[in-house]
C-alpha cells in the first residue's frame, strides 16, 4: 500500500515563513515524521513540493498510471485559486484529504473558499503538524481494513 503527500508553493519556506501561522517545523521535519510513520506501519510514503502549479498536475496526473492508494495534500494558495489542480484529482480518482496547517477559516476571507473540499474524504485545518500525522493515521487505518 501507498500514499503520496503533496505540498503546495511557499511550503518549502516552511521554518521561516510566518511561524505564528505555520510553526516552526520545515518541511523536511514533516516528511521525516510522515515518513518514520509510514514506515513503522509498512506503507510506503513519498513526498513532493513544488511552487509550480504544473509540476503538481503533472503529478497527480502521473497517478494514473502509477497510481498510489491515497493522497495527502496541502495545495497552500493553489487551495484558493486552482481549478486545475482540482480537475486533474477528480480525474484520478484517488482518495485524499485536505490540509492546511494553519486554521484558514480564522484569516482572512479569501482562504475561506477551497476548490479542493467538496471531493475531499475530509479536511483538516489548524492542526499544524499534527494535521499531516492524524491524516496519515486516518490513512493507513483505512489501508489496513477497507471495510471500515
Ligand atoms: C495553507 C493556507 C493557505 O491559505 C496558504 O496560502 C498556504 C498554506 C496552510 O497550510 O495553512 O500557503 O494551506
Amino acid at each position: 500500500k501507498s500514499v503520496l503527500v503533496l505540498h503546495g508553493p511557499n511550503l518549502n519556506l516552511l521554518g521561516l515563513r510566518e511561524p505564528e501561522h505555520y510553526g516552526k517545523n520545515t518541511l523536511a521535519d514533516i516528511d521525516k515524521l510522515l515518513a518514520d510513520k509510514a514506515k513503522s506501519a509498512g506503507i510506503a510514503l513519498k513526498s513532493f513540493q513544488s511552487n509550480a502549479e504544473a509540476e503538481l498536475i503533472d503529478q497527480v496526473q502521473a497517478l494514473a498510471t502509477e497510481p498510489v492508494d491515497f493522497l495527502i495534500i496541502n495545495p497552500a494558495a493553489f487551495t484558493h485559486t486552482s481549478v486545475a489542480l482540482r480537475d486533474a484529482l477528480a480525474a484520478v480518482r484517488i482518495p485524499f484529504i485536505e490540509i492546511h496547517l494553519s486554521n484558514v477559516y480564522s484569516r482572512e476571507a479569501f482562504r475561506h473558499h477551497s476548490y479542493f473540499t467538496d471531493i475531499a474524504v475530509g479536511v483538516i485545518s489548524g492542526l499544524g503538524t499534527q494535521g499531516y500525522l492524524s491524516a496519515l493515521d486516518y490513512a493507513i487505518s483505512q489501508l489496513n481494513s477497507p471495510s471500515i
